[in-house]
């Protein structure tokens, strides 16, 4: 499918944004394997979360579900009963790297299969600390289909090659049930919401430096969590809004992790105006109301201790970088060629013909900014990819001429009303 997005001249007015995917994802895992009930709200709906709570009930873990309220059954540690299918992590990448870690310590045979993208995104980066744990983990010539065996586990002590959240999670996760303290150093700080969920949970977790410990807890309870608001889809407003004369816009009880909100730092160096409110806490996470209003923007540097930070959100920050005045580049940034799509190639390929002085590098993209509306007036390929039709969107809105999205159903993998609120808050006056 496809949709045009026209020009606006403002975005403004109160919103909130659907709960934070990657702290709904870990949330139904980890109530999955507590004991009791857990009661989530806030719950990020999603088509990727869905494939969450598909797989955990596939495993026998009962999920009730009432609107952005979920209530889990948990099965203990150990518990998830092997289903005769396969499990289907659909376009989840979070989703496939996470579970592979929760079964990796739960008897029998597990097959994770996921949809086309997610077979190509590599998967021996976690399937190489799960085998050393001694779990036994095939890949398909490095990617999904999964095939896991999983049995008693050894703590151990690793070194992430990437700073990869994912890799990080599965890695703990499997030390939930190991024999022993699992350890985990990380190159550049990643988001740490499954740190903060297991410590919630009653887990010992602590950070020293690069290194994550975290010590086998017998068991998890978790009766209640709070999902604050998603600032990867908060971002495309909060880009909107930077960029056009006359906005006002609030999004209101947005996750305020500070391993998430790389996006407003840079933009705060660029000039920005961001404005934080009623700061609070979301279960263990910080949140708040994020109010926005627009201001003229000069270029950033961004290197690789920070990507990780804002990794989701590189493709947003290229397009308002090419608003900027000067030249900015983003380095350090090779992930992003193993991302749902390759980001580099999609997000020159979509900025390009809508007037965006913008270059591919190995790891990142180098863009001569120029402070002006670009011209738009072309067509964005999502290539299904949810953040690259968000992007087409928010060019669509801050160009001279239409931009058309292709594929822009991509939204639903992770903000299914996505347009509906992009079209309330656009001004067309
Ligand atoms: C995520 C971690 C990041 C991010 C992804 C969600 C998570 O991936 O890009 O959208 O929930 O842990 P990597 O761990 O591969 O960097």
């Amino acid at each position: 499918m496809s949709r045009t997005v026209e020009p606006a001249s403002a975005v403004a007015g109160h919103i909130a944004v659907p709960g934070d995917k990657s702290i709904s994802h870990r949330s139904v895992l980890v109530a999955a394997v507590a004991e009791g009930e857990c009661r989530i709200r806030g719950f990020g709906r999603s088509a990727d979360t869905q494939a969450t709570v598909d797989a955990v009930r596939a495993l026998g873990v009962p999920v009730d579900e009432d609107g952005d309220e979920l209530v889990v059954r948990g099965a203990g540690l150990g518990g998830l009963r092997p289903p005769s299918r396969p499990i289907d992590c659909a376009n989840s990448g979070t989703l496939m790297r996470l579970l592979a870690g929760l079964l990796a310590g739960n008897g029998g045979r597990f097959v994770l299969i996921g949809d086309a993208s997610l077979s190509s995104r590599p998967m021996e980066r976690i399937a190489e600390p799960l085998r050393r744990m001694g779990a036994t983990v095939e890949t398909t010539g490095g990617h999904a289909p999964l095939i896991i065996e999983g049995g008693p586990l050894h703590g151990i002590t690793y070194e992430l090659p990437v700073a990869s959240a994912q890799v990080k999670s599965a890695i703990l996760l499997a030390g939930l049930g190991a024999d022993g303290p699992t350890s985990v150093l990380e190159p550049a700080p990643t988001r740490d919401h499954t740190e903060l969920m297991l410590r919630a949970a009653g887990v010992r977790v602590a950070r020293r430096g690069k290194r994550i410990t975290l010590q086998p807890p017998g068991r998890l309870r978790l009766p209640a969590l709070d999902v604050p608001g998603d600032v990867s889809s908060a971002a495309p407003f909060v880009a909107a809004a930077s960029l056009l004369a006359g906005s006002e816009l609030t999004i209101h009880d947005l996750g305020l992790n500070p391993t998430r909100t790389g996006l407003l730092d840079v933009l705060e160096r660029m000039g920005a105006r961001l404005n934080v409110l009623h700061r609070h806490r979301a279960g263990a996470e910080p949140a708040g109301d994020l109010e926005v209003t627009p201001a003229e923007l000069v270029a950033a540097r961004v290197t690789a201790a920070e990507v990780p930070r804002l990794v989701d959100e590189l493709p947003l920050l290229a397009l308002v970088a090419g608003m900027a005045r000067g030249t900015t580049s983003i380095r350090g940034a090779a992930e992003l060629r193993v991302k749902e799509t390759d980001r580099v190639t999609a997000v020159v390929d979509a900025l390009r013909p809508i007037g965006i002085h913008i270059e591919g590098l190995d790891d990142g993209f180098r863009i001569r900014g120029v402070p002006a509306r670009p011209r738009g007036g072309a067509i964005v390929d999502s290539r299904g990819d949810h953040r690259i039709a968000m992007l087409g969107a928010v060019a669509g809105l801050v160009s001279r001429e239409p931009v058309r999205i292709e594929g822009d159903e991509a939204v639903a993998v992770s903000f299914p009303g996505f347009f509906d609120l992009l079209e309330a808050v656009a001004q067309r006056t």
